[in-house]
């Protein structure tokens, strides 16, 4: 009688690990911000919005729908930089203001096709080891590779913390014919996207936005979107290394950044 009751106890335990795994969207691990010198959040006044990298002192990359409609107006956007947690506090010298802010010219909120933006700061960060920019790789990742993904999106379907804590995670790139497959109901998957999946459905979330994608320590896109999260279809992200998301990076760097 004891040892059934022990086994179903048993059973059960399995199977409420089991359920919390699925729940667990991110499926990350809490990382210090330390290791991501170049990593900032998007806040609108003080409301955050999403993540975002510094590819020069004075220069932040992010995904177009996280500033979309608002573009114009970005005097109340701030980054914050080396903040772990979302409600820590942080020295003034770890904030900078948005001067302006500029969209891919494809991005399209209908298909978030081309969904990348850049935004200058009224001023540049001083570079350290602690604040410091990441390089941009516009060429397309091997068909094997294991990328990461950081960002202070949900953890479960409770909805966003406003307290999260930076996560991070390892995703595999999923070739663009199979993500096309899984993905075309909802939106064909563009040349300006590529997919990527971690083991046991990890995946980005919502409040992940504009975080970058990394491989071998550069960024080669930023998350831009999904169905649901960890459902164990692919996350979307933005691809650098199409034609026009190269252009219109490398055109914004050269004429914006080079201070
Ligand atoms: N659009 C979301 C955001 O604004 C990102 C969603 C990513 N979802 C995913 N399942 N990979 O934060």
């Amino acid at each position: 009688m004891w040892l059934k009751l022990i086994t179903w106890l048993t059973l059960l335990q399995l199977l409420a690990g089991a359920l919390s795994q699925e729940l667990k969207i991110f499926g990350g691990i809490t990382e210090p911000v330390r290791n991501y010198p170049f990593l900032v959040n998007l806040r609108r006044g003080p409301t955050f919005k999403c993540g975002g990298a510094l590819i020069a002192p004075s220069c932040v990359v992010t995904a177009a729908h996280c500033l979309e409609n608002d573009v114009q107006n970005v005097d109340n956007l701030y980054v914050n930089a080396q903040q772990d947690c979302l409600n820590d506090t942080i020295p003034d010298s770890n904030v900078r203001q948005a001067w302006y802010a500029c969209i891919s010219p494809q991005y399209k909120p209908i298909n978030l096709d081309a969904d990348l933006a850049v935004i200058k700061l009224r001023q540049p960060f001083y570079t350290s080891d602690i604040i410091n920019t990441v390089a941009v790789d516009f060429n397309d990742p091997p068909e094997d590779a294991r990328m990461r993904i950081v960002g202070w999106g949900m953890t479960n379907e409770e909805g966003l913390d406003w307290g999260q804590c930076l996560q991070s995670a390892d995703v595999s790139l999923v070739r663009r014919d199979q993500c096309n497959r899984q993905m075309s109901l909802i939106t064909p998957i563009t040349k300006n996207m590529f997919c990527a999946l971690g083991e046991n459905k990890i995946d980005a979330c919502q409040g992940d936005s504009g975080s970058p994608i990394l491989y071998g320590g550069r960024v080669v896109g930023v998350v831009s979107w999904g169905k649901d999260c960890g459902s164990g279809l692919p996350g979307v992200y933005t691809r650098f290394s199409s034609s026009s998301m190269m252009w219109f990076l490398q055109s914004f760097i050269e004429t914006n950044c080079l201070d």
